[in-house]
């Protein structure tokens, strides 16, 4: 398989575990660019539901290496959690999991940070984040105090440790927040390093040692386009860039070596936490597509704000990204929709229309979206396993989102199993 990227094409949830895990059987190395514990990747196989956050979905495939990249945030506590869930599945990521030396670390004043900074901000201006401490780790590693990855194996790393906590404390105490105990974050950490330790490695060289080796390399996104910190709906974004470009910066291997870009979309639209979301639904039939669709949070739960498809936001993502090709999922959850309406521009209060996503979210509060309809198939999809034993209505929305946001389809989705997938050129 060529070398690949993969990003999510909306705001998150667009099932990129389920495709990573197809595109898998075909990779050899496969890299989480960016993002923490804020992610859920889920993945059914062989009837079992797994849902990765750190580790890059392709681990359920034996032999396959796996990488969490330079460019990730990383909980060592999540991790080791996510470690030990796999172990008693029957997946020992130990010799098949390298963790970048370069990997900021995610540390639990981060967490507090995030959730005390969400808290202190009025209700307009509340992210609705995960809770996750993303962009408190991100925020250190640009105002360059973060601890990384490789610093666990230094004989300072508690040093760095006890100071972190200590100017935590001082900010957390500022906003009203409890303080950390310091001692207990020593031992806690002390203990982390250790169970780390096996696998941290230099994995910009392993890499690329495998690039050139001619191994076909799967660079994983998480979260979408639309929650990238420079190309998203700021500030109601994740603090990373999901996008393309970020694959290069997140794992090391140049943007020279990869040679496609595969981008993952849903048949409608979805979106957790707070932020404009111009093709909402807060009707029955919003609500239908979360029940039928099952969009609850895989990370926290949180039931996702639900909405038809916005080919605004795909023909954007098609750009920022460069998608070549597309895996549509979640055709099926559309099977009882008797009309389905697209978003096909976003129509201002003057009579000026957008038809590529505005930088200022102003704008949007006076934008409506323009909609074309076209009918269901009233039809169940999910037993179709070839393209031309779908109904022709859904072939022809396919079709239309495709001919709306350019690019080619590679892989249509028919429900949330492996089986359920039709692979059309990828
Ligand atoms: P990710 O964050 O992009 O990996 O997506 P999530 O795992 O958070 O959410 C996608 C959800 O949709 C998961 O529950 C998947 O099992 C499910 N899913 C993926 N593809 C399909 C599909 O084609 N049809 C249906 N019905 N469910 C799907
Ligand atoms: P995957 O990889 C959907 C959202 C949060 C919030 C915003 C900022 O599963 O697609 P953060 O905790 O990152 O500071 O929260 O981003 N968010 C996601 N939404 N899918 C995700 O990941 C997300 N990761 C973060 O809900 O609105
Ligand atoms: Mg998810």
């Amino acid at each position: 398989m060529p070398n690949t990227i993969l990003v999510g094409a909306q705001w998150g949830d667009e099932g990129k575990g389920k495709v990573i895990d197809v595109l898998t059987a075909q990779a050899d190395v496969i890299v989480r660019y960016q993002g923490g514990s804020n992610a859920g990747h889920t993945v059914i196989a062989e009837g079992k539901k797994y849902v990765l956050h750190l580790i890059p979905s392709g681990i359920l495939h034996p032999g396959k290496q796996c990488v969490i990249g330079n460019g990730v945030v990383m909980d060592p506590f999540d991790l080791i959690k996510e470690i030990d869930g796999l172990r008693e599945q029957g997946f020992d990521p130990l010799g098949r999991l390298a963790i970048s030396d370069r990997t900021h670390m995610v540390m639990r004043w981060h967490r507090a940070l995030d959730a005390a900074d969400e808290a202190r901000r009025s209700q307009e201006r509340k992210i609705g984040t995960t809770g996750r401490g993303i962009g408190p780790a991100y925020g250190a590693k640009m105002g360059r105090t973060g601890l990384r990855v490789g610093e666990m194996l230094s004989p300072r790393f508690l040093e760095r440790v006890r100071s972190g906590v200590e100017e935590a404390n001082v900010t957390l105490a500022g906003w009203g927040a409890p303080a950390l105990d310091v001692q207990e974050m020593l031992s806690v950490y002390a203990q982390a390093a250790e169970t780390l330790k096996p696998y941290i490695a230099d994995t910009v060289a392993l890499v690329n040692a495998a690039d050139r080796a001619g191994k076909s390399i799967l660079l994983e996104g998480a979260q979408g386009t639309m929650l990238d910190i420079d190309f998203g709906t700021y500030p109601f974004v994740t603090s990373s860039n999901p996008t393309a470009g970020g694959a290069c910066t997140g794992s090391g291997l140049s943007p020279r070596r990869v040679d496609r870009v595969v981008g993952v979309i849903k048949c409608y639209t979805t979106r957790v936490g707070a932020g404009p979301f111009p093709t909402e639904l807060n009707d029955a039939t919003g609500e239908h597509l979360r029940q039928k669709g099952g969009e609850f949070g895989a990370t926290t739960g949180r039931p996702r704000r639900c909405g038809w498809f916005d080919a605004v936001v795909g023909r954007y993502s098609a750009m920022v990204n460069g998608v070549d090709f597309w895996a549509m999922t979640k055709l099926d959850v559309l099977d009882e929709q008797p009309v389905i309406k697209i978003c096909t521009a976003y129509l201002r209060d003057d009579g000026v229309r957008y038809e590529t996503f505005p930088a200022d979210l102003s704008v949007l509060e006076r934008c409506t979206p323009v909609y074309e309809e076209m009918p269901g198939w009233l039809t169940p999809t999910s037993a179709c396993t070839r393209y031309e034993e779908l109904p022709i209505k859904a072939r022809a929305y396919v079709e239309r989102l495709v001919s709306l946001i350019g690019g080619r389809l590679g892989i249509l989705s028919v429900g949330p199993a492996r089986e359920t997938t039709m692979r059309l050129g990828l």
